[in-house]
């Protein structure tokens, strides 16, 4: 090539941490080399029901796709204040809850701040933050993955300046228990609550959000509502937080087909809840049935997965096991999860496929069998 480049990224992008990639249905099914209906996706906790005929059936008759969406949100914004109960100005939607950890990030971190991730967590919330020049302080979480509050005071520093707590955790599935994220709110740092799996746990820490300033609650349309695809994160925020965040958002981040969806996904919660419960009945169903194989030991789960370890050196072995059944579920590169899987919940007949596959997995009690 001709001509000198002149160009670098910024150190921090250099530096960027890589994770193992989730692949669209459709890569995975062209590398396994089956139809995409034959593959089990279970790797990144979508819904396998999708979306309820009413929401398709307004997307379906959108008009005036030659404008740009509400740059305020406000039907979106309204119906989730009634759903929420949050007022109107505290709710802001995002391309995606990834998009509004971004926002946050972008509006809170100055270079050389700390940002707090007790781990093991959601991998975005250790990749995202130095590309904003924050320096992540990962506190590992206890042998029951719950917040270890005491080693994350003892992390505290002037310099840290939020805390990344999901509640259900993902991969884990255990909940964030209300008196340990009010202690650690009265240090006075901003705590992001992410509630991804709310709907699969039924249980919220919003009520926070009318107590302190400094704590926010991000949930999103990708799990319980099926909708993944559309991209739509919602949070709600106290009032100094919203005004930061609206100051620093692209002006149409949330599509005109994500905004009409919100509402109408929100306008069918009957059927969307009850798909939530039968994955909950089936998330109950399944951590039984994977209790009974001894290379494995699934945690007990709020969301729509189950983390299972897995015995010594085996998890990459037991993945491409499911995968040459075209199952893919989530493992891990990282010291925290070397040795787990993350199955996300999907139909009866994915557990099934699942149980039959573990059925055939060739364990003997010690890694040199298999
Ligand atoms: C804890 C947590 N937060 C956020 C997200 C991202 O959600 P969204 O699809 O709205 O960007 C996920 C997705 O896996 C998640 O597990």
């Amino acid at each position: 090539m001709e001509g000198k480049m002149a160009w670098r990224p910024r150190p921090s992008v250099d530096d960027a941490v890589e994770y193992l990639p989730v692949e669209s249905l459709e890569a995975i099914a062209e590398r396994l080399g089956v139809p995409p209906e034959q593959v089990a996706k279970l790797d990144a906790n979508e819904n396998p029901y999708g979306p309820p005929p009413s929401v398709v059936a307004a997307l379906a008759s959108l008009t005036d796709l030659h404008l740009y969406p509400d740059p305020d949100q406000r039907r979106p914004r309204r119906a989730l204040a009634a759903y929420t109960g949050a007022a109107f100005e505290s709710i802001l939607l995002g391309n995606g809850s990834d998009e509004l950890l971004d926002l946050i990030l972008l509006a809170t971190i100055e270079p050389g701040d700390e940002v707090i991730v007790p781990v093991p967590s959601f991998g975005v919330y250790l990749s995202r933050p130095p590309l904003f020049g924050a320096r992540v302080v990962t506190v590992p979480r206890t042998e029951t993955f719950d917040v270890d509050v005491e080693a994350i005071e003892r992390a505290l520093s002037p310099r840290t300046k939020l805390i990344f707590l999901a509640s259900p955790n993902n991969p884990t599935g255990n909940l964030a228990a209300a008196e340990q994220v009010e202690r650690l709110l009265r240090h006075g740092i901003l705590a992001v609550i992410d509630e991804a799996y709310f709907e699969f746990a039924g249980t919220t820490l919003q009520s926070l959000v009318e107590r302190y300033e400094n704590v926010v609650i991000l949930r999103t349309f990708s799990k319980w509502a099926g909708l993944a695809g559309l991209r739509i994160g919602y949070g709600i925020f106290p009032p100094p937080i919203s005004r930061a965040l609206w100051r620093v958002k692209q002006p149409f981040n949330v599509s005109l087909a994500a905004q009409v969806a919100v509402e109408a996904a929100l306008a069918d919660r009957e059927w969307l809840m009850e798909r939530v419960e039968r994955i909950r009945r089936e998330r109950d169903r399944l951590y039984r049935e994977l209790q009974r194989f001894p290379f494995l030991q699934p945690y007990p789960s709020h969301a729509n997965f189950i983390l299972c370890r897995v015995h010594d050196g085996l998890a990459h072995r037991l993945h491409a096991h499911l995968l040459a059944a075209a199952i893919v579920v989530r493992r891990y590169d990282d010291a925290w999860l070397r040795d787990y899987l993350r199955i996300t919940v999907g139909t009866p007949e994915q557990s099934e496929r699942i149980l039959e596959a573990l059925e055939t997995f060739p364990f003997r009690g010690r890694e040199s069998d298999a």
